[in-house]
């Protein structure tokens, strides 16, 4: 695997990379590489595509500064697992590589917005759009990869390519999970074994009541739900709530929905969300 430390280095080797018509794969990530951030590796490799992972941090996107700080990072573990699965090349852009005029981010999206995360998290989503746009304009790549745990942010960066016009082929991966159910995310890698069987319990009933909700879908059973979590020690709960996959607003009959869900654990936040279908089936 090739490592790419700053943007001349990149671009020389993209340079040679595009002289061989070679198409080129995205996977932006902020390191502390699971799972899930392999599978969109792996699925880039399999279709050929030239897979360029990124690792950067990005501050913009923190609303929180100790999350910021504690966000788990472990360069040498990354690259080896990147290695493993033979990815071709991880850039490590600098904070000037992605802001040269100064860490400010822009409101570029205006849809999907003040509802679930972009609701709890102010200015989160203008962050996370504002890097993959400069990652975007600076590797240009002709596809690039994003995970369905993340699904408002995946809704984000499809507008971005759409209003932006990018000829950029946007993949949404499904979730890769734990063994109890839950998306694999870099922050479980703070959790302590106490916390981790908090997160256990809590899936345990996400599941359950996820069997009542693929038949109806009721306030009553969210509730339980949201009564069930803080008995298990979530602390608490930003949102538990049925949106369509569409428009991400309250579902309504005959749409794909999911169940979206966001709460904390100590101090470390769980975003999961879970397809439930349950009407699509009967469609006349
Ligand atoms: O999903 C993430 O890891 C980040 O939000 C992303 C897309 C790499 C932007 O920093």
């Amino acid at each position: 695997m090739k490592i790419l430390r700053n943007k001349i280095e990149l671009d020389n080797h993209l340079v040679e990379i595009r002289k061989n018509d070679q198409e080129i794969g995205l996977i932006p990530t902020m390191g502390s590489i699971h799972k899930g951030h392999k599978s969109l590796v792996e699925k880039c490799i399999e279709a050929n595509f030239f897979s360029l992972a990124t690792i950067y941090i990005n501050p913009t996107q923190f609303d929180n500064k100790s999350d910021f700080e504690n966000y788990p990072c472990d360069e040498k573990k990354d690259i080896f697992e990147l290695e493993k699965i033979q990815c071709d090349a991880l850039f490590f852009p600098s904070k000037e590589d992605m802001y040269p005029n100064g860490l400010k981010s822009q409101k570029e999206i205006l849809d999907y917005r003040d509802i679930l995360c972009d609701k709890f998290r102010p200015g989160h989503f203008d962050g996370v759009t504002t890097v993959v746009k400069a990652l975007f304009d600076i590797t240009r790549p002709d596809h690039a990869y994003f995970g369905e745990k993340d699904f408002q942010q995946l809704k984000l960066i499809e507008k971005l390519v759409q209003q932006n016009a990018l000829p950029i082929v946007i993949h949404a991966c499904p979730s890769i999970r734990l063994k109890n159910g839950i998306s694999y995310s870099s922050r479980f890698k703070n959790f302590s074994t106490h916390e981790k069987k908090i997160l256990d319990n809590a899936a345990k009933f996400i599941y359950e009541h996820l069997i009542e909700l693929k038949h109806n879908v009721t306030s009553i059973i969210l509730d339980k739900l949201k009564k069930n979590l803080l008995e298990v020690g979530v602390n608490k709960i930003d949102y538990l709530e049925v949106r369509n996959e569409k428009e991400l607003s309250f579902a309504s009959l005959y749409e794909k929905y999911r169940l979206f869900v966001a709460f904390y654990i100590g101090n470390i936040r769980v975003i999961d969300n879970f397809a439930l279908h349950y009407k699509v089936k009967n469609k006349k």
